[in-house]
């Protein structure tokens, strides 16, 4: 993405640990947009609520992403780095964006979806445990983008059908109320797609199969060997295209290393325990400088407020002048 006028905007869920699958999916690439252009970065912990029941691991798990994010090189004088709860705005933005939202286009998003279909499976009726902050996810989302007049949403691809809702909205909004909105375009990076997790499926909190990327050296290795893969032994040759441990390798290596590791597994003669140490050392290495900043960060809770309280002033007056140009497009106090 090339276009200087470009303005980023990004959330992530505090939901857990940060692992390797957000990371590639997500966070490099919005780190690596939000150092080019003007940008827009949040914890997204109204989307939490939907997950987290837990009011004390929530503000820690805020703190923890805060940290984390910093850690891994946000740098907070150029992006406006916030806590998406801060912002009221977002939330009043939400509801006004419901009302222009479709309902059968929620009940099409892959969540509710999803969540419907395992209650279907375990003979549960259609919606138990499906609250409707769940169903209207989407909307939040809208506003959070909308609200900032973002351009470009770097997210995971899995993110990319919850962007089509957002435009969706912003497209009838301004068709309906004159050319208020900014409509987004998602940012997905086509080669990390999907990130396989230890077990094979999607690299997901919700699995129990990431690989935490500040996790311990030892916790990584342990992981790392416990990541699923064929049967062939050494000398056999290998096909580095289909294997776990090679496409995660491929991602945090140079180009020369991951040439260099393609074609010994072409010629044969390397084992799957020799790349999981390869993938190990990458892992840490990679991290290493970024588990050393986070430590010195989460021992500062006073410094990560401030940050958070200078990004929502921030973003705080930028949501506002969109949602009073919302409010005014909807005959509503201004
Ligand atoms: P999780 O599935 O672990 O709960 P989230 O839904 O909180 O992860 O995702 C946060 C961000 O990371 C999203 O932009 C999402 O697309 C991205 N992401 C999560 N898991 C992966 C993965 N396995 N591969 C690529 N991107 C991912
Ligand atoms: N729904 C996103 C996720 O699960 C998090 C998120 C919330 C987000 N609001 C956003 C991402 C706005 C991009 C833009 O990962």
């Amino acid at each position: 993405m090339n276009d200087s006028t470009a303005v980023v905007v990004s959330g992530i869920k505090p939901t857990g640990r940060v692992h390797l699958g957000n990371y590639l999916g997500m966070i490099r690439p919005v780190l690596r947009l939000a150092a080019k252009h003007e940008s827009y970065v949040f914890v997204a912990d109204g989307h939490a609520l939907t997950t987290v029941e837990d009011p004390a691991q929530l503000t820690r798990l805020s703190r923890e992403l805060t940290a984390v994010l910093l850690a891994l090189g946000l740098d907070p004088s150029r992006t406006v780095l916030y806590r998406q709860s801060d912002l009221a705005e977002v939330f009043e933005l939400g509801w006004i964006l419901a009302c222009s939202t479709p309902k059968g286009a929620l009940n099409r998003a892959h969540a509710y979806k999803a969540a419907v279909a395992a209650n279907r499976v375990a003979g549960r009726p259609t919606d138990e445990g499906v609250s409707a902050g769940l169903f209207t996810y989407p909307v939040l989302m809208a506003a959070d983008i909308l609200g900032m007049a973002g351009t470009a949403v770097p997210v995971g691809a899995d993110q990319a059908q919850h962007l089509e809702v957002t435009r969706d909205v912003a497209v009838a909004f301004n068709h309906s109320y004159g050319p208020v909105l900014t409509v987004p375009e998602a940012v997905v990076d086509r080669d990390v797609a999907v990130i396989p997790g230890t077990d094979g499926r999607k690299m997901s909190k919700s699995y129990d199969n990431i690989i935490p990327i500040l996790a311990p050296p030892e916790e990584m290795g342990r992981l790392v060997r416990g990541i699923v893969t064929d049967s062939r032994r050494p000398e056999e040759p290998k096909d580095p295209t289909t294997c776990a441990l090679y496409g995660l390798y491929h991602h945090l290596a140079t180009p020369d290393e991951s040439r260099a590791l393609a074609e010994r597994y072409v010629a044969g003669g390397i084992g799957y325990g020799e790349v999981k140490a390869l993938l190990t050392e990458a892992l840490i290495a990679t991290f290493a400088p970024a588990r050393e900043r986070y430590q010195v960060l989460i021992d500062n809770p006073a410094g990560l407020d401030a940050v958070l309280f200078e990004g929502a002033e921030r973003a705080k007056a930028r949501v506002r002048d969109v949602l009073e140009r919302v409010r005014s497009a909807r005959g509503l106090a201004v």
